[in-house]
């Protein structure tokens, strides 16, 4: 049967090792769990599903462990020894105890989580014998955000349609949701914002509660919570109110009566996802309030329900001189003045989830607010789901980046897991990049972004390139080989798209609108700063913006460390150089070719890196599903053919104010 992805990484073929096999079989013959908790249900139900497919046997549930037989034991117990985050409920722990291996979860959830860690053992062909691990996630929420509208459509989506079925809910669930679920679950996601950030106030009506509620109650066995993306002035579009101005009284009674009504129906409902006063959404501003106003009022409206008010930072106006700084203008001055359980949701960086971003200058900057950091899943500048990127260098980037704010050591990962400024909550949201398609995610190996999201939200510490090896091995492939050869593909695709789109600090020279391809000459758009040229600002002198004091002074948002290293063009990292400086044409870098020089030869080697992935990819063929095998290979050809459309666009584009000839060995023969 050929493999429609749709089992994603959880598909519990049986294992192929004879000895591996019979030492399974011999430790798993019966699992046991006590107690009614709902998420412990849950998880003795997937073991036992695990253990049928990858035993080929049917394994019992027990009430009690049985005395002369090897078995599973799984159980809550909140005390248990947890490595990492002592404070976490979600930890698990998992030993040996006599013949039996034993399943400790602070929760239900952590419960569920050391069950999917103990099936990753065996998908991935593990030893069990005396096992111990454990494991707690680093950070408390770890959400998807989707962008579904209620329509059906993704926004930003390249793998169908929205997978929530609004005009079946409530009365049909589609199974898909549970699939969604578990596999969710099985990488420690416990929050789903189900809807759009630029969102419809119909989610909020009494109707559409309704759906929600059936959503959640399909995610909840799952240790999963619902959140929901507001429009700002729903109080007028659906509350007939004439205003949404946050200090008015009239609109706090209606937040708050809105936010009982949901959690009448919906008691572990997760909280508010807000995107206000930004790309025309509506917000506190129109009434010359700001977003703490706006992000307070909501919070109180929570009142002691236990939900949370994620307040996105993603903000930016027509006439500034750099849209980079515009975030950290307006939330800056507010640090210190939003309510215990808001958090403001960052992107990873100042401008909008481009291939690479120097780390967003928020990070660091605003100690007294926790800061969910928000990172794309789905490939919006990134090559939809067409090219082959692997995204967890990507976070992992931003992640490590260190904001040296409390000295060295400061990274983004500290900031955001509030280990750096003692807070109590702590946030990461990733953009799904899930629909309809029957394997989730349009290209099959989009499917390790989702994956690599969940991994590294639990445990930012993981190696991109470890986590890309257990993807591969339960999804792809055993063959140690063609394994190696997956995980190295993966972990060089995003520095090889770069290279072919926008080297050396280059940023959004794409096409309009739809975020794709080539467009470095656009000029005229709605506004400057959604053209190319505002970026890149080419000119007879050279390439770049110059983000210095001489020029916007953007870099004066970092602290000094930061500054110093970036401030100087020959300390800056080559690949954040185009960012902050405009560089002349014939100047020698560190890699000794000239700027002009060096930016054709990445455009020309990434291209070049494409027909390597290629060639990596047809050389495991013997390995992977031959269907599967054959859609990544038709992807990689169409990407091989963009890889050339960004080359030759942007470098022709560039050549005409560098003036400069293309170097050897690249310049085409005469
Ligand atoms: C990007 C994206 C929009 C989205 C926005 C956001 O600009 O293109 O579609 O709405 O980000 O994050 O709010």
């Amino acid at each position: 049967v050929a493999d429609d992805g749709y089992r994603l990484w959880l598909k519990y073929d049986r294992v192929a090792d004879a000895s591996r096999l019979a030492q399974y079989r011999a430790a798993a013959q019966f699992v046991a769990a006590s107690g009614g908790d709902a998420v412990l249900t849950t998880a003795a139900a997937e073991l036992q599903r695990g253990l049928q497919g990858l035993l080929g046997q049917a394994v019992p549930r027990l009430a009690a462990p049985a005395s002369t037989k090897r078995g599973i034991l799984l159980a809550i117990d909140p005390s248990a020894n947890v490595s990492g985050s002592s404070a976490s409920r979600d930890g698990y722990q998992i030993s040996a105890q006599g013949k039996n291996l034993v399943v400790k979860g602070r929760s239900g959830a952590g419960v569920l989580y050391g069950v999917f860690a103990l099936l990753r053992q065996l998908q991935t062909g593990q030893s069990v014998a005396n096992l111990s691990l454990t494991s707690s996630p680093r950070i408390q929420y770890r959400l998807l955000n989707h962008w579904d509208n209620p329509n059906g459509t993704v926004e930003r989506g390249y793998a169908g349609s929205s997978i929530w079925k609004w005009n079946e809910l409530p009365q049909r669930l589609d199974p898909r949701y549970t699939d969604y679920a578990r596999a969710n679950a099985s990488i420690g996601i416990n929050g789903v914002a189900i809807n759009n950030v630029n969102a419809s106030a119909r989610y909020l009506t009494a109707e559409y509660l309704d759906k929600v509620k059936a959503l959640a109650g399909v995610m909840r066995p799952y240790g999963i919570r619902v959140y929901l993306s507001v429009f700002w002035a729903a109080p007028k579009v659906i509350g007939g109110l004439k205003t949404a101005d946050p200090l008015d009284p009239q609109v706090q009674q209606w937040w708050k009566a809105k936010t009982d009504e949901i959690y009448r129906a919906i008691p572990d409902f997760g909280g508010f996802l807000v995107k206000a006063n930004s790309e025309g959404e509506p917000g506190p501003q129109d009434y010359g309030r700001n977003h703490a106003d706006g992000a307070n009022m909501l919070a109180t409206a929570l009142g002691t329900h236990d939900g949370i008010v994620m307040w996105r930072a993603f903000v930016y106006k027509a006439g500034s001189d750099d849209r980079f700084k515009q975030a950290y203008e307006e939330f800056k001055p507010l640090d210190g003045k939003f309510s215990p359980k808001v958090l403001v949701q960052v992107k990873n960086g100042p401008i909008d989830f481009q291939a690479r971003e120097p780390f967003h200058p928020l990070f660091g900057a605003m100690p007294q607010t926790p800061l969910v950091l928000e990172v794309q899943i789905t490939q919006e500048y990134l090559g939809m789901a067409t090219h082959l990127v692997y995204l967890a260098p990507m976070f992992k980037e931003c992640l490590d980046a260190d904001t040296q704010t409390k000295g060295p050591g400061s990274t983004v990962a500290r900031v955001v897991d509030g280990s750096l400024d003692q807070h109590r909550l702590s946030g990461i949201a990733g953009v799904a990049n899930i629909g309809t398609d029957r394997n989730w995610t349009g290209h099959p190996m989009g499917q390790a972004n989702w994956y690599a999201f969940g991994r590294l939200a639990w445990d930012y510490t993981l190696p991109s390139a470890a986590i890309a090896k257990e993807w591969t091995q339960m999804t792809l492939t055993r063959e140690p080989k063609a394994v190696a050869t997956i995980v190295e593909l993966m972990d060089r695709s995003r520095d090889v798209y770069v290279r072919y789109t926008t080297p050396l600090g280059l940023h959004h020279i794409m096409g309009q609108n739809i975020h794709y391809g080539p467009e470095p000459w656009l000029a005229q758009a709605g506004r400057p700063d959604w053209t190319a040229v505002y970026y890149h600002k080419a000119d007879s002198l050279g390439l770049g913006f110059n983000r210095t004091a001489t020029g916007s002074n953007a870099l004066a948002l970092y602290s000094a460390g930061v500054q110093q290293q970036w401030g100087n063009p020959t300390t800056c990292p080559l690949n954040y150089l185009l960012w902050f400086h405009h560089v002349g044409w014939k100047q020698p870098l560190r890699t000794g070719r000239t700027l002009w020089n060096e930016l054709v030869t990445r455009y020309y080697t990434g291209a070049d890196s494409v027909t390597w992935m290629q060639q990596r990819w047809a050389s495991v063929q013997p390995a992977v599903d031959p269907a599967l095998h054959a859609d990544v290979a038709a992807r990689l050809a169409i990407q091989r053919r963009e890889a050339l459309w960004w080359r030759d666009a942007c470098v022709l584009y560039f050549q005409t104010f560098s003036k400069q000839p293309i170097p050897a060995p690249f310049a085409p023969p005469t």
